[in-house]
Parts: C-alpha cells; sequence; structure tokens
C-alpha cells in the first residue's frame, strides 16, 4: 500500500501556537494528592512536590497547566486554598464525591509551575459563584500590593502578583452535570460581565469563554452561537472538550475518531466567523481546546465512587485509566489535527497530566512511569512547533462509523524554519498492511538527510506499561527512511505511529 505527500515550503497552514501543547490538572482523585503533591514521599522537595513527577513533567517543556478544574472548580471557593495549610477547611468535592483538604492552592501550584518550568491557565467558578468572587480571585492573584487582595497575597507570603495570563470563564457551563448549569443565554450574560469586570481590571488578560463539553450535546453548536453572541467583543477564545474511547473494542472505527474531532474544531471555527459578521466585528476568536484525551477505561471501576455509594475519600483512584498501545496512535492522530487546525486552535491541554486520564502515573510512596500515551505528546511538544504545513496527502482509506473515506494514513508536518528542520508524525491506521509513504518535499533548498526517525508499534494493541515494565509500549529508534533528491521515503509498519525528522540544508 502506497500513500504520497507533497510538502510546499510557502503552502502553510499557520505558525503554530506552542501552547497546543499545554495540559491540564484538577483537584481530582490523586492528580494532585499523591500525584504532583506528596511531601512524605522519597523525592519530596521542601514544598512537598515529587521530584519524580516533577522530572517526568519538564521533560514534556509544557507551556500551560489549566487549574484547579473541571467540574472540581465550579463549586470551589478559592479561599480555601490559601493562608497557613493548618488552617485550611477540609471541603466535599460536590463534582468527584470527594473530599478535599486544601493542602495545595494558588501559592503551591505557582511553586510547582515555576520548578516544573511552565505557567499557570486558572478557570474561575462560574457555578456555584458569580462575578464578584472572579473579581476578587483575579485581583488576589495578579492585583498590586497596597489594596486589600495583593496585602493578603503579601501576607500569604508572595509580594509579587503572580501575573496569570490566561484565565478560563467556567468549566462546561453547557453540561447538566455541572454544579451551577446554565442556559447559553444565561452563561452567556454572566461569562460577558465576568469579561467586562476583568478587563477593567486589566484589558490585556486574555479570557476562555466556555463551549460545548462534547459534539455529542443537544445544545452544540447553537450553545456556542448563543454564547458568542454575547461575549464576542469581549473574549479572546471560546473553549471546547472532546474524549474518545474504544468500548465497542473496534480500532479501525476508534482510529477515525479525530474526523470527527476535525469536524468539530471546523464547525465552531465557522460559528465564530459567522458571528463576526453578524457584529460587524474587526477582532478574532479562536478556539482553546482546553480538555482532549482518552478517557474510557476506568469508567466502570470509577462508578460507586462516583454514584456516592464510597462516602467522601481523599484523594482516591479515580479515572485511572491504564493506556494501551492503540492509544498511541489515537494520540498522535489527536495531536495531527490539532496542528493542521494550527489556524484556529491556538490553546489546547491533555486532560490531565497525572495519574487522573494522563500520561504519568505514580504508586503512593513509589514510582512514577511515563504511560504510552506519553510519548506522541512528548514528541509532538518538543518537535512540533513551527510553521505548520498543509499537506497534500493521497491515502487509500476505508469506511468508518463516523467517515465515509478515513486515510490510512493521519500524517501532520512542521517546518522549523530557524533551524532548517521538517518535521513529520504519521500513523498508519492499517491493522495488517504496511504504508510506503512518498513525501514529494518541494521548495525546501538544498539537500536533505534524515536526523531522526522514532517508530512505536507493537503486536498487541492492548498492551500497556506498569510501574514494574515501565517501557513495554517505548519508541524505537528506526533507520529504513531515505531522502532521494528531493524525495523523503518511508515504510510505515501496520498500526504505527512515527515522528520523522529531515535536517535541511
Ligand atoms: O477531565 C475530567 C473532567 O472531564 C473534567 O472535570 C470536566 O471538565 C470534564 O467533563
Amino acid at each position: 500500500m502506497k500513500a504520497s505527500v507533497t510538502a510546499h515550503k510557502d503552502f502553510t497552514i499557520a505558525q503554530i501556537d506552542d501552547r497546543i501543547y499545554s495540559a491540564f490538572l484538577e483537584h481530582l482523585g490523586r492528580a494532585i494528592y499523591t500525584g504532583i503533591y506528596e511531601p512524605d514521599h522519597p523525592t519530596a522537595d521542601a514544598n512537598g512536590m515529587r521530584g519524580d513527577v516533577a522530572e517526568l513533567v519538564r521533560d514534556l517543556n509544557i507551556p500551560f497547566v489549566r487549574y484547579p478544574g473541571g467540574n472540581f472548580v465550579s463549586a470551589y471557593n478559592w479561599e480555601d486554598g490559601i493562608g497557613p495549610k493548618d488552617q485550611r477547611p477540609v471541603r466535599l468535592d460536590l463534582a468527584w464525591h470527594t473530599s478535599d483538604a486544601n493542602q495545595v492552592g494558588v501559592h503551591e501550584f505557582q511553586d510547582w509551575c515555576d520548578t516544573v518550568g511552565t505557567q499557570m491557565m486558572l478557570a474561575i467558578n462560574l457555578g456555584s459563584r458569580g462575578l464578584d468572587d472572579a473579581r476578587n480571585f483575579v485581583e488576589y492573584v495578579n492585583g498590586p500590593t497596597g489594596s486589600h487582595w495583593g496585602d493578603l497575597r503579601a501576607k500569604n507570603g508572595r509580594e509579587e502578583p503572580f501575573n496569570c495570563r490566561l484565565w478560563c470563564l467556567g468549566n462546561e457551563m453547557d453540561g447538566p452535570w455541572q454544579v451551577g448549569h446554565k442556559t447559553a443565554d444565561e452563561y452567556g450574560r454572566l461569562a460577558n460581565e465576568v469579561a467586562k469586570t476583568l478587563r477593567a481590571f486589566d484589558k490585556g488578560l486574555e479570557l476562555i469563554v466556555c463551549g460545548s463539553s462534547n459534539a455529542d450535546m443537544k445544545t452544540y453548536p447553537e450553545w456556542e452561537r448563543i454564547v458568542l453572541e454575547h461575549t464576542y467583543e469581549s473574549v479572546d477564545y471560546i473553549s471546547l472538550h472532546m474524549y474518545f474511547a474504544n468500548r465497542a473494542k473496534n480500532t479501525d472505527n476508534y482510529l477515525a475518531l479525530n474526523e470527527k474531532l476535525d469536524r468539530y474544531i471546523s464547525t465552531i471555527e465557522s460559528t465564530i466567523k459567522m458571528v463576526k459578521a453578524n457584529k460587524r466585528s474587526k477582532r478574532d476568536v479562536y478556539i482553546s481546546f482546553d480538555e482532549w484525551n482518552v478517557w474510557y477505561h476506568s469508567n466502570e471501576q470509577d462508578k460507586a465512587i462516583l454514584q456516592g455509594n464510597a462516602g467522601w475519600p481523599h484523594a482516591p483512584r479515580l479515572l485511572e485509566d491504564i493506556y494501551n498501545f492503540e492509544d498511541v496512535l489515537q494520540v498522535g492522530c489527536i495531536l495531527n489535527t490539532f496542528i493542521r487546525k494550527s489556524n484556529v486552535v491556538k490553546i489546547a491541554c491533555i486532560a490531565q497530566l497525572v495519574n487522573v486520564i494522563a500520561p504519568i502515573m505514580t504508586d503512593p510512596m513509589g514510582k512514577a512511569w511515563r504511560q504510552t500515551i506519553y510519548y506522541p505528546y512528548y514528541f509532538a511538544s518538543i518537535f512540533g512547533r513551527g510553521m505548520a504545513l498543509n499537506l497534500a496527502v493521497s491515502s487509500p482509506g476505508y469506511a468508518a462509523e463516523v467517515a465515509e473515506n478515513v486515510p490510512y494514513l493521519d500524517v501532520s508536518g512542521v517546518h522549523d524554519a530557524e533551524a532548517g528542520i521538517l518535521t513529520f508524525f504519521a500513523v498508519n491506521r492499517h491493522s495488517t498492511e504496511a504504508l510506503d509513504m512518498v513525501v514529494s518535499l518541494q521548495g525546501f533548498a538544498g539537500a536533505a538527510q534524515v536526523i531522526d526517525h522514532q517508530v512505536m508499534t507493537h503486536a498487541d494493541v492492548g498492551a500497556v506499561n506498569t510501574s514494574v515494565n515501565p517501557m513495554a509500549v517505548a519508541p524505537q529508534k528506526a533507520s529504513g527512511a531515505s531522502i532521494d533528491g528531493d524525495t523523503l521515503s518511508a515504510k510505515l509498519p501496520p498500526l504505527s505511529y512515527q515522528m520523522l525528522r529531515v535536517k535541511l540544508s
């Protein structure tokens, strides 16, 4: 089987916004407690943050981490997480039916961000709370000393403002499961007033309004239209979320799901354009895809806690999906979609980062290790920065539930002009046949050579990494790719993920 690709230097999509490689951490299960924070752990630093986890996170070079929720934020009082730790209240978390002793709050989270080399992107509670608490929170985080909230922050150990630039105006407000769920009109009006108020404090803040929780919501995409009609002039991004699942155990259908993701993004791109035209507006609104990942492996085991049959446990095992090899391919395809949609997707957050539907897992008091999906996320974040190329792809395809003709080859290309490097991320979706990928390189001056070729493939789509066998699914360096004149050729094994890097001279 053969697929041909044309990459031309001047045929581009957009400069990729590095923030599409961001992540998300929620006060949920063991994401925070025994995830990033475990004061008794042998690797813990002076702040109680696990050093082994910090190291795995640092390697990913994550631009932003969204915090503290998620559904959790819709009944969260940010004041519970400030001041002396021994005086912080234990609260019941209504989203996940657990309890939280608030040992990590905005100060501890910022310190952790500094440790791992990332920045925080904060979510505001617009579920159980409203405008006044939003304004107080932003003033506490970013306000000058000499004011009530700035002075309180200084008293709590932080003289300088945190200067957080990215703010989410609530979370999944379209979802009936959300504490304080609203109609699109109710939410749109509130979000607009909150946005105006935050801009009165600092007009340079970047604000994200809630779009749909997924493309199957009954209110999608009317929700986006109505919310944007209210907020278009006062926000910068509309947020979308999507989780992927293979419940029917059908790999072909599963690996086609990013076709649906592509349509979801394109639909909201059009909705944004329509509202912009309606308003005769000159400004642009972009998409913040601030929750995405595979999520289904743990659904069954989570039922008891989520139905409230386990009391109010502290940091239980929740949403601990153990990812397999097949999920590597899915995550590779999702990231390819974000690269191909980089003209409109400016922020994206893998959900989540540690233990909870996450690329990094930990054992309490034990090891931290990389799940299978760590690798495609790592490769994209480290090497997928630059100009997204508008590749012309011709590949045989197959019919799946979500689309008639899904190409076996899913590929994206990135040109880092400064380094003179072209990077291709390619997935062969075919379960039995290898794919001969032939890439015609056009407009790139000079001879080229393959400088890196990483492959992930496995005989068992269900193979997983564990604390005792953390390298069961890992990338291998390959040597088969070659360059002849302006043509790059590589054989992609059945069901494989690849990263190919070409140095231009
Ligand atoms: O990431 C897990 C949950 O998924 C988040 O709390 C919520 O926003 C979404 O439904």
